[in-house]
């Protein structure tokens, strides 16, 4: 307790008798851990919530009762759990190894049903996968649903999909094979069809106060000066009146999304008891959506705001008192400079969450591969300042959402670009009309007002793989194989967290039968959204199909992650500026540093080893390979798009 501030110390110190209630079944050992585990955490509890909700007269009151929630949720943690936690708390790094790989699906399309996904463990066992984020499991509204991100009860997992005792045992199942499952936790919002937003249109004040409501348009329209839109093609604004309560209501995303309000201490209670509660079904890892939106402030774009990094470090430290195994994900698609909050700076240094989506490595892996130049991407990935330990890169090529040019003027000019220019030029060329261009995707939110124009389409279409099949084009599809095993080196040789996104490793293509479903007709992220196709999965057996290829290829990437202790996420990263068409970084480490080296471009590109500076050397082995690696007349060449992993 020595650590806690005066204040800290004197609240905690009137909570804890009143405990004792809650606990008194619990062996004394359980006690005395939770009792360990609160006042450690207490300090980041309470330094989360104080500046939020310290003001109000009822702030100790709430306090006790969030206490005693947390006490309530660790007193039904099943006992397999809690000898996870201790597992865990051992092992801090779990999630951090070289050997975690991720793997993301929508459960419907990947398996039917949540019975269904555990029938295809073989299939990602075979693969590799340590973690499997499963989308839409929560029961949403019906008809339109945003992919799931509209959730009507985060305690009931979709109909379709099976029950929460099925949950419960797919979380067993998995655990027992060594699997983490990760579920989303859409905190931002919650459905029009909540229990929550009906009692608010049924005009019950507690509810009302769970969102952001406004009789008029007077603060709406104040709000919206600054503010951007999220989905200016099918949900513009970012307020929608609603005729039942006679009121406008706060609409980041789509009208059937209601913000929640967390200024009001209530809606974090519920949302910690959520999460605990799934957390106690054996959910590991959180998806926490859309956090950047969670606080609003007049005259500003109501992002990043400060009180969303107190209010994840508040929700941490829940988890870390009462499920100490469970792993935040953060989910903010925000620009470089505020990204890297998400881990916690300052005095939140490594607090906030645990892994967040690396969304600019992403976006400049397409970057790249569009331009086949890597100046930009260099220079971004250069300024990026170390990770907290504790803390990861979550990283991906392709997921269930769009791709928005995230580039800021200010680094586009960093490298002779004009940012505008850039941004339109790579929505051109994914959306297939730079002349030229290898991709087959299409354009998602054209906003006339900023000219911004973000990118939907598969991993293989947007990589070449369509085009030169439509084309019989056996160049064209020897070229997209490699740029695709390219994007995969990167995300499985950064030392982040892997994330795989279903069917990419098998090379899906666009899925255009979406248009043809009402609900999901106006929203071509559905193109990427594609049903696994079990067939094309077969393939990977029969040796020379293009599935067989890309899966072998991405299993031998995996493979040797697994064994490049090199790639654990807590050695740090020094990106290399050293050529305008490769991307190289080195990853010291104990045992020897790992020199990984891209290229970007379809010509053989030769690296001058005397501008690796401190790096150069005269012999090295590629992990990828297995060969030996011998500069000659101190060039090292490259073939198209080829990825080396140096030791
Ligand atoms: C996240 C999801 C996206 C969804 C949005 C609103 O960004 O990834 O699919 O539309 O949140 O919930």
């Amino acid at each position: 307790m020595d650590d806690l501030s005066a204040a800290a110390k004197a609240y905690l110190l009137r909570i804890l008798p009143s405990l004792g209630g809650v606990l008194t079944d619990l062996a004394a050992r359980d006690q005395q851990l939770f009792e360990l585990r609160l006042t450690r955490q207490f300090g980041n509890l309470y330094d989360g919530l104080e500046p939020l909700y310290g003001q109000r007269d009822d702030f100790e009151v709430f306090l006790g009762r969030l206490v005693t929630a947390l006490a309530e949720r660790y007193r039904d943690r099943p006992e397999a759990l809690k000898t996870l936690d201790l597992t865990r708390e051992l092992s801090p790094d779990w999630f951090q190894r070289e050997g975690m790989i991720g793997y993301v699906a929508y459960a419907e399309r990947f398996a039917g049903t949540l019975a269904g996904v555990g029938e295809r463990l073989d299939y990602l066992k075979d693969l590799g996968v340590t973690y499997l984020h499963l989308m839409s499991v929560l029961r949403t509204r019906e008809g339109e649903n945003d992919g799931g991100y509209a959730v009507s009860d985060y305690l009931a997992v979709q109909p379709a999909l099976g029950t929460m005792d099925d949950l419960e045992q797919l979380c067993t199942a998995l655990r027992g094979s060594g699997v983490s499952l990760c579920l989303d936790l859409v905190l931002n919002h919650c459905a029009d069809t909540h229990a929550w937003a009906e009692a608010a249109k049924e005009g019950d004040a507690r509810y009302r106060d769970f969102f952001y409501t406004y009789t008029d348009r007077a603060l709406p329209d104040r709000f919206e000066g600054t503010l951007p839109e999220v989905f200016p093609d099918f949900a513009p604004g970012n307020f929608t009146f609603v005729p039942e309560m006679g009121r406008w209501v706060w609409t980041t995303f789509n009208a059937y999304q209601w913000d929640l309000n967390y200024t009001n201490p209530e809606v974090f209670l519920e949302v910690a008891n959520i999460l605990l509660t799934l957390a106690n079904r054996g959910v590991e890892v959180f998806r926490l959506d859309a956090v950047a939106f969670m606080w609003k402030r007049l005259g500003t774009d109501s992002q990043n705001q400060l009180e969303v990094h107190m209010l994840l470090q508040a929700l941490r430290a829940c988890s870390k008192i009462v499920a100490p195994a469970v792993v935040h994900k953060a989910e903010a698609i925000v620009s470089p400079a505020e990204l890297v909050h998400y881990f916690g700076l300052g005095r939140h240094f490594g607090k906030v969450s645990n892994l967040a989506y690396h969304n600019s490595l992403m976006v400049q892996f397409w970057g790249a591969l569009a331009s086949r130049d890597t100046r930009l991407m260099t220079h971004v990935l250069r300024g990026f300042p170390p990770t907290p330990p504790g803390t990861a890169w979550a990283t991906y090529m392709r997921c269930h959402d769009d791709i928005g040019w995230a580039v800021t003027d200010e680094d586009a000019a960093a490298v002779g670009l004009g940012g505008a220019a850039h941004r339109s030029f790579l929505s051109d060329y994914y959306a297939g009309l730079f002349p030229g261009s290898h991709a087959v995707g299409e354009v998602f939110q054209y906003n006339p007002a900023t000219n911004d124009r973000r990118i939907s389409g598969t991993f293989a279409s947007l990589a070449g793989l369509e085009q030169a099949q439509r084309h019989g084009d056996s160049y064209g599809t020897e070229m997209s194989v490699e740029r695709i095993l390219l994007g995969f080196a990167l995300m499985l040789g950064f030392g982040g967290v892997p994330l795989l996104y279903m069917g990419d490793e098998l090379g899906l293509l666009n899925d255009y039968s979406f248009a043809d479903d009402p609900d999901t007709r106006d929203d071509n992220r559905w193109l990427h959204r594609p049903y696994m196709d079990w067939t094309v999965a077969a393939e990977r057996f029969r040796e020379g199909t293009l599935p067989a290829r890309l899966f072998a290829g991405v299993k031998h990437l995996i493979e040797v992650r697994r064994a490049t202790p090199q790639l654990h996420t807590g050695y740090q990263l020094e990106v290399l500026d050293v050529h305008p068409q490769l991307l190289a970084y080195v990853r010291p480490h104990p045992l020897g540093r790992l020199l990984a080296v891209y290229n970007f471009s379809e010509q053989t590109q030769g690296l001058s080893v005397h501008a690796l500076g401190a790096h150069a050397f005269r012999e090295a082995t590629d992990r990828l390979t297995g060969q030996q690696v011998v500069p000659r007349d101190g060039l090292l060449e490259l073939a198209p798009y080829a990825r080396l992993w140096l030791v």
